[in-house]
């Protein structure tokens, strides 16, 4: 069974629009999506912290009852900082740049090998499993491995772009990244750009699959939907 995360940033952006103000309640929202089914929240904290605040972060820890999932880049003292006095469950590791309008590539886990290292393994110490953001790429996940993660996040993004115009070509280096990870004994997560059109095709075809995060689309569904109908509904493209 493949678990949903579901990413609460857009509910943050939301809320920011309006400056101070706390309308939509980012934690009632965390807690209800739980309600609703979601095995997990996934946020996604950037410096200039234009969604989610490191504060939020801190807040969601004590009221979430399924697993926490931490996105962000650990070229950041201030995220490293925030993950280890959290202790969430999962910690994904992204490339991401300041300023970047979203995650956009995986890491180079070849080039960046000895900053990964040491890096995974002071969340490890703390027990805190280590998923690495890749492209669907095998040598990327071996990388990965090499380095000491625990899981890898297999960046959707391609997948989803091509999914229309030829969804067996789009799926295809995805089966052969994830055959390899399973392989060398990697467990596998997925996001960007999954939406209730891509998702079940995906978990079908991706075998050993564990996770998805999934937020702008699920959370503009949500608009239409409802979240509560929302949550339900990815749900059952997962089953
Ligand atoms: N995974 C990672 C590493 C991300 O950065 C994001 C976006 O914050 C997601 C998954 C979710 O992508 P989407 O919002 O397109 O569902």
């Amino acid at each position: 069974m493949t678990n949903l995360s579901v990413n609460i940033n857009k509910i943050a952006t939301l809320r920011n629009a309006r400056g101070e103000g706390a309308v939509p309640n980012l934690l009632n929202f965390a807690t209800n999506i739980e309600k609703y089914g979601a095995q997990g929240i996934t946020v996604h904290p950037r410096p200039d912290e234009r969604h989610i605040t490191y504060q939020d972060v801190l807040d969601l820890k004590p009221i979430l009852k399924t697993e926490f999932n931490i996105e962000g880049n650990p070229s950041e003292q201030k995220f490293i900082d925030l993950v280890l006095k959290v202790v969430p469950e999962q910690v994904t590791l992204v490339p991401d740049v300041e300023g970047q309008l979203t995650s956009n590539h995986g890491w180079d886990t070849i080039k960046n090998k000895e900053f990964l290292t040491k890096t995974i393994a002071l969340f490890k110490e703390k027990g805190i499993r280590v998923s690495v953001f890749v492209d669907a790429k095998p040598e990327m996940v071996i990388g990965a491995k090499e380095c000491g993660s625990d899981r890898v996040e297999l960046y959707t993004e391609s997948y989803a772009a091509n999914y229309n115009i030829d969804k067996e070509k789009a799926i295809t280096p995805f089966i052969l990244t994830a055959e390899k990870a399973l392989e060398i004994g990697l467990e596998i997560n997925a996001g960007h750009d999954l939406d209730l059109n891509n998702l079940r095709y995906f978990n079908q075809k991706i075998k050993g699959l564990k996770e998805v995060s999934i937020g702008h689309a699920l959370v503009a569904d949500a608009l239409h939907f409802g979240m509560e109908n929302t949550v339900q509904l990815y749900l059952r493209e997962l089953l």
